[in-house]
C-alpha cells in the first residue's frame, strides 16, 4: 500500500512516500525549486518521490494532507467574526487546500476524476507528533509538538503505544510559543521567516537580565492539573489583526507580519533594526527569550512526564529545533530518552501526516524506524561525471582524482581528512540528501575542528553569516561521553550538550561562546563514509571530530552535484569531494 503526504501551500512545502509502511522518500521543495522555505505546491518534491519509489500517480492508494480546515472552527469562526482581512485569507486558504487534488492532477497532466487515491486531512499537530513518534525506536512514548500556529493550535500533546497516538491536550490560538518566540526575534531585528534560530545563537552571549520581564510577556502555571502557558496579549498584535503570513506563493520565501506590539518596546526598551549593531542590550534580550522558552517547554515537558510515567519522549514543531532546550531535557526532566524528528519543521508533515493514515486510521503495526536522514535524491557515479565535464571545472585550474573503491573505500576518506588537517575547507557530497534543514555529512562542508580561527575563515570565506552563529561538531558516536557531558545519541543535530571543558582547547572551532556544541553522533550503520571519513580525521590527530556545516551559501542547501560545483567555485573552499571524484585546487 501506498501512501503519499504533502506539505502544500504552507512553509516548507515537501513531499513524502511511505510504501507498506516503510518511508521510500522525503524532501522539501526548496531542494529543488532553489527557495528557501519555498510553499506553494510541491510539484517537484511529489515527482521525486514517485520516482524513488519507482511508482506513477496511479500507484498512490492514500493522500496524506497534514491540515485539517475543520479543526477548531468554533475558535476560527470566532476570529473570523472579529477580524474580517483574517476570514477572507481563512477562505482563501481553504480553496487552495479543498484544490489539492486538482493541483496534483495538473502537475501530472492528468484528469482529477482519474485520481484513484483517497485524500486524507490530518490536523497539523497530529501529524507533527505522528512525524516524531511514529517513526521513533520508542513503543510507548509521551509526545509534544510545538510551533507557531498550525490549523489554530500552536501546542499539542499526548501519549503513543504501538500504532496509536492518544490526544490529551493542546494550546489553541492565539497562544504559541512559536510566535512569542518569533516576536521578540522581530523586535531584536531579525525580520526574516526562519530567524530565530540566530537569536538562539546570540543567546549563548548575553546574561537573563530581563527574565522578570519576559515572564510577562509569556505566563506558564507550572501545577500539573493546568493545561499549558498563556501570552500576555497586550505584547502582541496577532490575535487583533490575524497571524499575518504570505506563504502560498512558492517562488517566494515566506514573510511574517510585524507580531509585537508598542508595549513591547515599553517593557523591553527601543527595539532594534536590522542595520543597527548589536549591543549586549540585545545579547540580553536573547537570553532572557532563551530563558524564558526554556522554562515554559521544560516546565510543560516536566508535567507531560509526570502524568504520562513515560520515560521517553517524542518532539516535532518548529519549537523542537531548539536544541539547546533539548539538551536540558535530561536534567530538567524525568525523561531518559529523546527523539526529534529531523524534519520537525513544517516540511515534516508529509511524513507525519503519511504515517498516520498508515497506524492511527489503517491501524497496521509498527515496522520502521527512522535511524537516519537520508531520504532526498541521490546521484550515480555517471551523474557526477557528466556534472563534472558539463561544468569545464578541469579546464579551469582544478586536478580531478576520480577514487575507484566505492562505498567501502578507505583512501578516499584518508586523503580527505588529510585535507581537512591541514585546514582545507572542503565540500562533502555523498549519496542521498538529507531530510529536514540539517546537513548531515551527505550535503556538508567540513574542516578542522581545531582551529580557533576556522570559524571566522568560514565565514569570510564561504558561508558569509552573522558572526555570532555557532559552527557544529560531528562526533563518531562512541566517542561522546568523552568531548561531551551528556552521551545520548543526537544523530540529526537537535540536542546541544556542553563540551567538557578539558576538551574545548581540543574542539574550539565548533564549541559556542557558552561552552556547548550543537553536536552529530554519527555511527557506522547510519553514515558509513561519513563515519570513515571522521575515523580517518581522528586517526591523523586524535579528534574524533569534525566541524560541519551546510553545503550552501545563503540559499537551501545543494541539491544536485551542478548546485555544489557552482557553490564550490562561487565560495573560496579549497576541496570538493563529490561522490568518489576528488577536486582540489592545482
Ligand atoms: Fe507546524
Amino acid at each position: 500500500m501506498n501512501i503519499l503526504g504533502i506539505n502544500a501551500y504552507h512553509g516548507n512545502a515537501s513531499a513524502a512516500i511511505v510504501c507498506d509502511g516503510r518511508l521510500i522518500a522525503a524532501v522539501e521543495e526548496e531542494r529543488f525549486n532553489r527557495v528557501k522555505y519555498a510553499a506553494g505546491f510541491p510539484a517537484r518534491a511529489i515527482r521525486y518521490c514517485l520516482k524513488e519509489a519507482g511508482l506513477t500517480l496511479a500507484d498512490i492508494d492514500h493522500v496524506a494532507v497534514p491540515r485539517n480546515p475543520y479543526a477548531r472552527l468554533a475558535t476560527k469562526l470566532f476570529y473570523a467574526l472579529r477580524m474580517p482581512s483574517f476570514a477572507r485569507e481563512r477562505a482563501r486558504v481553504l480553496v487552495k487546500f479543498t484544490g489539492i487534488p486538482e493541483a496534483l492532477a495538473r502537475a501530472f497532466d492528468t484528469d482529477p476524476e482519474k485520481i484513484g487515491a483517497t485524500f486524507h486531512r490530518i490536523e497539523h499537530h497530529q501529524a507533527h507528533l505522528a512525524s516524531s513518534f511514529f517513526v521513533s525506536p520508542f513503543e510507548h512514548a509521551a509526545l509534544l509538538s510545538a510551533d507557531g500556529l498550525g490549523d489554530f493550535a500552536s501546542t499539542m500533546w499526548g501519549v503513543g503505544e504501538g500504532p496509536r497516538m492518544r490526544i490529551e491536550g493542546a494550546v489553541a490560538f492565539p497562544h504559541s510559543l512559536g510566535l512569542f518566540y518569533s516576536a521578540v526575534t522581530q523586535y531584536l531585528g531579525f525580520l526574516k521567516y526562519g530567524d530565530e534560530y540566530k537569536v538562539m545563537g546570540l543567546a549563548a552571549y548575553g546574561q537573563p537580565e530581563q527574565l522578570h520581564a519576559f515572564r510577562e510577556i509569556l505566563r506558564f502555571e507550572a501545577s500539573t492539573h493546568s493545561d499549558g502557558f498563556r501570552l500576555g496579549l497586550d505584547y502582541f498584535t496577532h490575535h487583533r489583526t490575524g497571524p499575518e503570513m504570505s506563504w502560498a506563493e512558492g517562488d517566494k520565501t515566506p514573510t511574517l507580519g510585524k507580531m509585537f506590539s508598542d508595549e513591547m518596546a515599553k517593557r523591553l526598551g527601543r527595539l532594534r533594526t536590522p542595520e543597527e549593531p548589536l549591543e549586549q542590550r540585545h545579547r540580553d534580550l536573547a537570553a532572557s527569550l532563551q530563558a524564558r522558552l526554556e522554562e515554559v517547554y521544560l516546565g510543560m515537558l516536566r508535567k507531560l512526564a509526570k502524568r504520562t510515567g513515560c520515560k521517553a519522549v517524542c518532539l516535532a514543531g518548529g519549537v523542537a529545533f531548539n536544541c539547546v532546550a533539548n539538551g536540558k531535557i535530561f536534567d530538567a526532566t524525568p525523561f531518559e530518552q529523546v527523539y526529534v524528528h529531523p524534519a520537525a519543521g513544517d516540511a515534516g508533515l508529509a511524513v507525519g501526516a503519511a504515517f498516520h493514515v498508515w497506524h492511527q486510521l489503517l491501524g497496521k503495526p509498527r515496522s520502521f524506524v527512522m535511524d537516519h536522514a537520508y531520504w532526498g535524491p541521490g546521484y550515480t557515479r555517471e551523474e557526477i561525471r557528466r556534472a563534472i565535464d558539463a561544468n569545464g571545472i578541469a579546464q579551469s585550474g582544478y586536478s580531478i582524482t576520480e577514487m575507484p573503491e566505492g562505498e567501502n573505500g578507505k583512501e578516499l576518506p584518508q586523503r580527505t581528512a588529510r585535507m581537512i588537517a591541514d585546514g582545507k575547507i572542503t565540500g562533502w557530497f555523498q549519496g542521498r540528501a538529507e531530510w529536514g534543514p540539517r546537513a548531515l555529512g551527505n550535503r556538508s562542508i567540513v574542516a578542522d575542528p581545531r582551529r580557533p580561527e576556522m570559524k571566522d575563515i568560514l565565514n569570510r570565506r564561504v558561508k558569509h553569516r552573522e558572526i555570532f552563529r555557532p559552527f557544529a561538531p560531528s562526533i563518531l558516536a562512541e566517542a561522546t561521553a568523552e568531548y561531551f557531558v551528556k552521551s545520548h545519541p543526537s544523530p540529526f543535530m537537535t540536542l546541544a550538550y556542553g563540551v567538557r571543558p578539558e576538551k574545548r582547547g581540543s574542539i574550539p572551532a565548533p564549541t559556542h561562546v557558552d561552552g556547548t556544541g550543537r553536536l552529530q553522533t554519527v555511527t557506522h550503520e547510519a553514515n558509513p563514509r561519513y563515519h570513515a571519513l571522521i575515523s580517518a580525521f581522528r586517526d591523523l590527530t586524535g579528534v574524533p571530530v569534525v566541524l560541519n556545516t551546510s553545503f550552501n551559501d545563503n540559499e537551501p542547501i545543494v541539491c544536485r552535484p551542478e548546485e555544489a560545483i557552482d557553490c564550490f567555485l562561487r565560495t573560496q573552499m579549497d576541496a570538493l569531494v563529490l561522490g568518489d571524484f576528488l577536486i582540489v585546487k592545482s
